[in-house]
Formats: structure tokens, sequence, C-alpha cells
């Protein structure tokens, strides 16, 4: 058995007995305790608690005792919403719309979505894991343990399996959690622009059949967003995954607010996604939502406003209607090329107003529940994963998100292992 014993923890954050997922004005509510232990053992949380408290909790130490002094200790951050398997990365594109073009303007020429599952068709499953593997490594680094990956490059039977393959290699050979989300239904191939029925059966008959036997994913996505896929389509789409378990995380409300909302609701998402655009109708739907059980979470993702220039989630206005927020990088070659999660986190703060308090818990445990992990990771309880962030000597929890772009992490440790710089 492995042990090792962290004492004068300056700071130990978001210390839980039990992981609620947490609604509106509880999202501020971050328990921390000053000068602790954390004790780990086999990777697993085994215990924690005051420094005062050591002999009483843990009466026999470990023979690895490690001084914290100076560190702040937090659970790793919780990335719910992420495209990390893609074959190139986009920065034409971003020269484009320097110069003046839209994202829809884009897409319509065939670029965004269409040109990355393009190009990812021609390349191997190899390749695509390789490149995947080296941006986990640099993510696990910059303090994520868990992290959520979609589909949606391929567009094509055999991509979106190669895709969905890649992501379960990752799985397999990463300490970090990894859930994977089918996000066939992320744009139309150009040959099915004019009959989106055949290419919605190609996914139905075709793709879900497949994904469903060989346990590919574990949740479904769709883009619903005018000129990509409708409410209807969106539930025709989400209806069949259903029946192989897969339960709905959704693409809403980004760009325009068509319905996405209302029906993400009717079939119990998981999760509802980005969120830049909403009507007053539409809060009020999550707010009636949030009072329910099994309420949605309410993801939103402020390096991809930030980098399209997009007015920011109103995240005061969702935390006022009593909802659940979570924070995730949305990282991506075209609307986020960057899976910093200490980026979104000072974002959020920055251009969302939430307290550090709120987007800690935010990209914490609500960002585990987000992802159907809130019983393992995401907060700093006995049990969960050992997977924590050791910051430098930083003067406060403030001065996280304050000293945005300055690197404030020491160390990680992924599953009770540290990750190598
Ligand atoms: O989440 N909105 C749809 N999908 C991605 C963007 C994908 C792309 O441009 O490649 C997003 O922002
Ligand atoms: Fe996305």
């Amino acid at each position: 058995m492995s042990t090792i014993l962290f004492t004068h923890i300056r700071q130990l954050v978001n210390t839980r007995e039990d992981s609620p997922l947490l609604k509106g004005a509880a999202l501020a509510n971050l328990p921390c305790i000053q000068e602790a232990f954390l004790l780990v053992e086999d990777g697993v949380i085994a215990e924690y608690g005051a420094m005062h408290d050591l002999e009483l909790l843990v009466p026999q130490l470990p023979r690895e005792v490690a001084d914290a002094a100076g560190s702040m200790v937090l659970p790793a951050w919780c990335d719910s919403h992420t495209h990390l398997v893609f074959a190139r990365s986009r920065e034409e594109e971003f020269v484009c719309k320097l110069k003046g073009m839209s994202y829809a303007e884009i897409a319509a020429q065939g670029g965004g979505i269409l040109h990355s599952a393009g190009v990812l068709n021609d390349y191997t499953e190899d390749t695509l894991f390789t490149l995947a593997w080296a941006r986990l490594q640099e993510l696990s680094a910059l303090g994520t343990g868990a992290i959520e990956i979609k589909s949606g490059y391929g567009l094509t039977v055999d991509g979106e399996l190669k895709m969905l393959r890649v992501i379960k290699r990752l799985k397999e050979r990463s300490n970090l959690q990894i859930r994977a989300t089918f996000l066939g239904a992320h744009a139309y191939p150009e040959r099915y622009k004019d009959d989106h029925a055949a290419y919605l059966d190609l996914i139905i008959h075709e793709m879900l059949p497949i994904i469903g036997r060989e346990k590919l994913a574990d949740y479904i996505d769709v883009f619903c967003e005018e000129g990509f896929f409708s409410p209807e389509e969106m539930e025709i789409v989400c209806t069949a995954g259903m029946q192989y378990g897969l339960r709905p995380k959704l693409h809403v409300n980004q760009l325009n607010s068509i319905g996405g909302i209302r029906s993400g609701l009717r079939m119990n998402a998981l999760s509802l996604d980005h969120l830049e655009t909403l009507t007053e109708n539409d809060i009020a739907d999550l707010s009636f939502a949030a009072a329910q059980p099994g309420a949605p979470v309410c993801t939103l993702l402020p390096t991809a406003a930030f980098f399209l220039r997009m007015p920011y989630q109103p995240a005061r206005a969702l935390i006022d209607a009593g909802t659940a927020i979570a924070l995730a990088s949305d990282f991506n070659p075209g609307s986020s090329p960057s899976g910093n999660m200490n980026f979104v986190v000072s974002l959020s703060c920055i251009g969302m107003k939430l307290l550090p308090e709120e987007a800690i818990n935010a990209a914490t445990l609500n960002g585990a529940h987000a992802m159907g992990a809130g019983d393992l990771v995401g907060s700093i309880t006995v049990g969960k994963k050992a997977n924590l962030i050791f910051t430098r000597p930083v003067p406060s929890l403030a001065w996280l998100p304050y000293a945005f772009g300055t690197n404030c992490i020491s160390r990680v440790m992924i599953n009770g292992e540290w990750v190598s710089r």
C-alpha cells in the first residue's frame, strides 16, 4: 500500500463530507481548512483535517510525510466539456476572423467544423491518439484531473468511431477520469446539407448501434443551433441515443435561442452547455427545472465567448435563478484553442463576475457532476480520487483568478501519482 501524508497545508480547499450539486447561492460556499493535513492512500483521499487534529485522526504516521508549507491544495479541475481529439489547429481561420469574417461566415464556406472533419478523416487513429495524448499531458500539468471529450470531427461512420476509439484508448492509458460523448450531430456534412433525414439515419442506424455495442460513449451531444441541428432534430438524435443508455449533454443557445433549452429539459439532459444567448423565458425555464430533482447543470464556457468576442454567459442571472453552474474549457481548434482551466476560472471572475469561491466550486465539484463523476472527484472528500493541485506560495485564494496568466501551480497529483512536468 502506498501512503503519503501532507502536513502544514496552508489552506485545504473544498473539503466536504458529501458532494451535493451546488445550486444558486450554495455555489458561494467553499469550505476550507487552514493549516491542514491530507492523507493519501493508494491514490485515494483517506483522511484530512486541521493540523491540531492530526494525532487524533492519524494516530500512526506513515513512512512518507511531506511538508506542504506555503502550498494551498485544491481538488484538480474537472473540465466537463472539451473537443480534445482533433487533427490540426485552425489558426488561419483565426486570422480570417481578425480580418473581419464571422464564425457563421467561415462555417458557411466549408471552414469551421467541416474543415476539421475533412482533415480528421485523413488521419490515422494512432496519429490522433498521439496528438490527443500530448494535449492531455499538457492539461494535466495545468491541473485538470477529469475531462469529458467529445467526438464530432468525424461526421462519417469511420471518422466518428475512430474518434471514440481514440477516447477509449485515452481512458485506458490515462490516470485522469475521462468521459466520452458522441457528437455525431455536430454539423451536417456537405453531402447531407439538403438531406438532413439521411444524415440522421446514418447516425441512428449506422453509428449508434456500433457505439452502443462497443460501449464507446457515455453521453450523447448535439449542436443545436441555426444552420446546424434544430431542436426537433436534436430530439430525434437524443431519443435514439438514450436507447443505448447515452444521456444527453447538449450544445444549446451559443449563438441563438431556438428552443434547445426546452428540448434539453424535456429529455432530462445531464448538462446544457454554452448558454451565451439566453432569453428571459429560457432563464425562467432553467430556474423552474433547477428546483426539480435531477436538474441539469448549466455549463458555461467563458473562453469560447472570449475567443469569439461574444457577450459572456449571464452567470449571475443563472445563479440568482437558482441553477447549478459549472465551468469548462470547450477546448477545440475553432472557438476555444486552449484547455487551460486556470484561465477559465480567471476569466469567469473577470468576465462574468463570479466570486473566486464560486468559480472554484463551478470548476471542481459542479464540473464533476456535469460529467457524472461527482462521487469520484471534484472535492476533498474521503474516498475520492487523490486528484490534487498544489499551489506555489500565493497570498490568498482570490489571488488565483486575480493573477491571470501567472502559473500558480507547483505540482499536480492525479490518482495519487505526480504529473511529470
Ligand atoms: O463548442 N459550437 C460547436 N462546437 C464547438 C466549436 C467547434 C469548432 O469550431 O470546431 C464549440 O464551440
Ligand atoms: Fe463545444
